[in-house]
């Protein structure tokens, strides 16, 4: 009976992956009620350009790309201009740490590589 023993509980491994992922990776609703807390809905929307790029356009640009994650939380964290010139006219992203915490930021750009 252990090979029973180990197949559920392989099974009850796996069902907390499943639900780990789905808590780490954020709702629509939710996901702009974080960016509402945290201000970032002043020069953002999902679909249309504000004073910055619209977070649709943003999660395209990245996709596929491993490295966008933590080069995007870093561009939160301290502000900087130059990747959406032809978008924005090279206005600024203002710094969001330490105002939003690390773990929100965090969250906000799973949220916006998510779209
Ligand atoms: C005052 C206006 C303003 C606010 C508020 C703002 N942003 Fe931005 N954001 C910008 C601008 C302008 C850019 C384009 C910067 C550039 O050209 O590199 C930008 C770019 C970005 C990018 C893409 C960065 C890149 O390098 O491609 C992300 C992601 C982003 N913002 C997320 C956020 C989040 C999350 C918040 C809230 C915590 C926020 N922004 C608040 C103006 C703003």
């Amino acid at each position: 009976m252990k090979i029973r023993h180990l197949i559920l509980g392989l099974a009850a491994a796996a069902a907390t992956v499943v639900s780990l992922q789905a808590s780490a990776e954020m709702g629509r609703e939710e996901g702009l009620a974080l960016a509402q807390q945290s201000g970032c809905l002043a020069c953002h929307s999902i679909e249309k350009k504000i004073v910055g790029p619209a977070w649709q356009d943003v999660a395209a640009r990245y996709k596929g790309n491993a490295g966008a994650r933590d080069q995007l939380i870093v561009k939160v964290k301290a502000g900087g201009k130059g990747s959406w010139t032809e978008v924005t006219g090279g206005v600024p992203m203002p710094p969001y740490s330490p105002r939003v915490s690390d773990e929100n930021i965090a969250a906000l750009v799973d949220f916006v590589l998510s779209l």
